[in-house]
């Protein structure tokens, strides 16, 4: 920890360097809409909001923030803004319809249409090939258990980055295949809602294995452009170093281990003998899996507390995430997710600056040579309206202590490029809805109208004036 300014992360004035990037982030379907639109075709998402029971009041992204049908509006909402970077992703779905064959021309030319809009108004294109619209009939033939699909992962791959190349700055290959895999495939709360401990795993192990196999088609169609992965880091509290050493394994090592070391650890594999026997793991995959990247995405929001559970009375499951049945915790259930200290968000999430702070020295701790950035952070509030502004004190404080969090990491030597705001806007939170809003842009979701949140004149003037505001 650093050992000079406010114990509670509540700086001011704190200064970024001139390429210290600074922008903000959404997601294909949790803000385009036209969702029969152009040749796209159904994805998980459609198909699992559409089932009910699924998503909070039944939401869907049919029509989400109707950014497909505003992108000239809203490119000039981030210019407004002065972002200097938008990372957005892009809907398999709408380059291929059904995960495979020729690329829907339609589909294609939006995203072209999005990322010369992006240079036009000198906004940094940062693409996300998969932030979790996986098309439906690649799901129908297994999904992510099927390893058929990293491979029709890294056509798609290639077919989109020859088409947009280095025009994009930065190509990440995954959004959280820990979200993906373990709440897609284990638990059941994100699409296709699946609940089995193997199964979980198995996607685990074929989304690595997609990200090693997408790496080398951006190299070849986008030589110039940044190579990424963004993951979800779990920090993790705890007296318990045995809960403490399985979570991290489970939940941050299945995945860094293989891409950035190229192995899984024993420890993992042991913890999880009797859910799988991980044969899914075939002869050269880790080597295929293990490609350098130029820069890792970090996405960061709370903690989590672990302990192992004796078995007595009942066992606390405050993983952060939904419970819809299954766990994303396979090989692991004996763990228990205790209550945290306050205060939280309107996702029941704490608030912990300090986390970030500790995960960004973890990590250049563990990876020396990687660059990282902040590819999400930021906060849902229930949100008012008053006299045409939104005064959302609540989001500019989280925003300023976990600005200061990744300023006093950079001061110890993190080699942290840049920092993404979620969200550019309000926008379909999965299976919440539309009941929370991460926006620093309010939509409202009758009229479209945008009104940009007191939180985004405060990140305009962070990005202008290069320093955060003082107290
Ligand atoms: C992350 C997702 C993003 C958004 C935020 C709140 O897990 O990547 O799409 O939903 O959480």
């Amino acid at each position: 920890m650093a050992d000079s300014g406010n114990p509670d992360y509540r700086d001011g004035g704190l200064e970024f360097a001139p390429d210290f990037v600074i922008g903000s982030a959404t997601a294909s379907y949790q803000i385009e809409g036209a969702a029969r639109e152009d040749g796209r075709g159904p994805s998980i998402w459609d198909t699992f909001s559409h089932t009910p029971g699924k998503t909070w009041n039944g939401d869907t992204g049919d029509v989400a923030d109707d950014h497909y049908h505003r992108l000239e509006a809203d490119l000039d909402l981030m210019k407004s803004l002065g972002l200097e970077a938008y990372r957005f992703s892009i809907a398999w779905p709408r380059i291929q319809p059904t995960g495979s064959g020729p690329v829907n021309q339609a589909g294609l030319d939006f995203y072209g249409r999005l990322v010369d809009g992006l240079l036009e108004r000198d906004i940094t294109p940062i693409a996300t090939l998969y932030h979790w619209d996986l098309p439906q009939t690649l799901e129908d033939a297994g999904g992510w258990v099927n390893r058929d699909t990293a491979y029709r992962f890294a056509e798609y791959a290639a077919l989109t980055t020859e088409a947009l190349g280095d025009r994009v700055h930065t190509w990440t290959t995954l959004n959280e295949p820990w979200c993906s895999s373990y709440l897609g495939y284990g638990s059941g709360a994100h699409a296709p809602g699946r609940t089995d401990g193997a199964a979980a795993l198995t996607a685990v192990h074929h989304l690595n294995l997609a990200h090693g196999l997408a790496i080398p088609e951006i190299r070849r169609n986008a030589p110039k452009a940044l190579a990424s992965v963004t993951l979800n880091f779990h920090v993790i509290r705890g007296d318990d170093d045995e809960a403490r050493r399985r979570i991290d394994a489970l939940a941050n090592r299945a995945f860094t281990s293989p891409m950035l070391l190229g192995r899984y650890d024993d420890d993992l594999l042991e913890d999880t003998a009797s859910v799988t026997d991980w044969q899914f793991v075939r002869p050269g995959d880790l080597e295929l899996i293990h490609q350098p990247i130029d820069v890792l995405g970090v996405n960061y929001y709370s903690t989590v507390t672990v302990r192992m559970w004796d078995g007595r009375g009942a066992k606390t499951v405050n993983d952060g995430h939904k419970d819809m049945g299954g766990s994303p915790w396979p090989g692991s259930r004996d763990v228990e997710f205790l209550p945290q200290e306050g205060p939280f968000t309107d996702m029941g999430w704490n608030i912990a600056p300090d986390g970030l702070e500790e995960l960004l020295l973890s990590l250049k701790e563990q990876f020396p040579q990687q660059p990282l950035m902040i590819t999400e952070n930021g906060a849902a509030f229930p949100d008012r309206v008053v006299d045409g502004r939104v005064p959302d004190a609540d989001r500019i404080d989280y925003l300023n202590r976990h600005f200061t969090a990744a300023h006093r990491a950079i001061a110890q030597g993190v080699d942290l490029r840049g920092y993404l705001v979620w969200s550019l806007m309000d926008n379909f939170e999965w299976g919440y809805g539309y009941s929370k809003r991460f926006g620093i842009v309010r939509v409202d979701y009758e009229t479209q109208e945008r009104i940009v949140k007191d939180s985004g004149h405060w990140l305009a003037e962070v990005i202008s004036t290069r320093r955060t505001p003082g107290l």
